[in-house]
């Protein structure tokens, strides 16, 4: 049988699977539509995220909403999930040790959801997606293209509120985005008048 999103959901339930599910208020598995062509990938959850169990509710998920409607999508577009799924202590980054524990469920939902875009939110996603030695103000709006899934590291939105000199380049690769979303799907460019 299928590995199923049921099959997923029982599996992280109760999850004991590093030191972060110690801390948590909620485990906060993914937010958008699981039929999505596109799929975004976060770092973790902070505050907001785990005491309401959906990723990018905060600051940055506001931001991240704004973003997603200048190039005309929203969350019925997208699905979200994160690298790991509790939130860590203070913000920080998640330990390799708890990237590890946790990739599996990732691999899980990319596997379920099977995205054409994926878009790796920060050095921390792009580094545990595709390439441990991303440098993300190097990498940033380079697509690359596995497994015939094309993936674009872009700025975190976090880093865009602390930076906002960021933010240029950041609407360069939604721009990206945008166009390589019409290119596959052209009929998404159609719009009713
Ligand atoms: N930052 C992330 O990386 N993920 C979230 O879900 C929220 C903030």
């Amino acid at each position: 049988m299928r590995y199923a999103w049921e099959t997923l959901y029982a599996t992280l339930q109760g999850c004991k699977g590093c030191g972060l599910s110690a801390g948590r208020t909620n485990i906060v598995i993914g937010d958008g539509n699981p039929k999505a062509k596109i799929m975004l990938i976060g770092e973790g959850p902070g505050r907001d995220e785990d005491l309401q169990g959906i990723p990018f509710v905060g600051a940055a998920g506001k931001l991240l909403d704004k973003m997603l409607a200048a190039i005309d999508l929203d969350r019925n577009n997208v699905y979200i999930a994160n690298i790991v799924k509790c939130r860590p202590p203070q913000n920080r980054t998640p330990l390799e040790e708890e990237a590890e524990a946790c990739i599996g469920h990732l691999r899980a939902q990319v596997a379920l959801v099977r995205p054409a875009i994926i878009v790796c939110l920060g050095a921390t996603a792009a580094r545990y997606v595709y390439d441990r030695n991303v440098r993300i103000t190097r990498d940033r709006g380079i697509w690359k293209c596995s497994k015939g899934v094309w993936i674009l590291p872009t700025y975190h939105p976090a880093a865009l509120l602390r930076d906002e000199s960021k933010k240029r380049e950041a609407w360069d690769d939604l721009k990206k985005l945008r166009a390589k979303y019409e290119e596959l799907y052209p009929e998404s460019a159609l719009k009713a008048d």
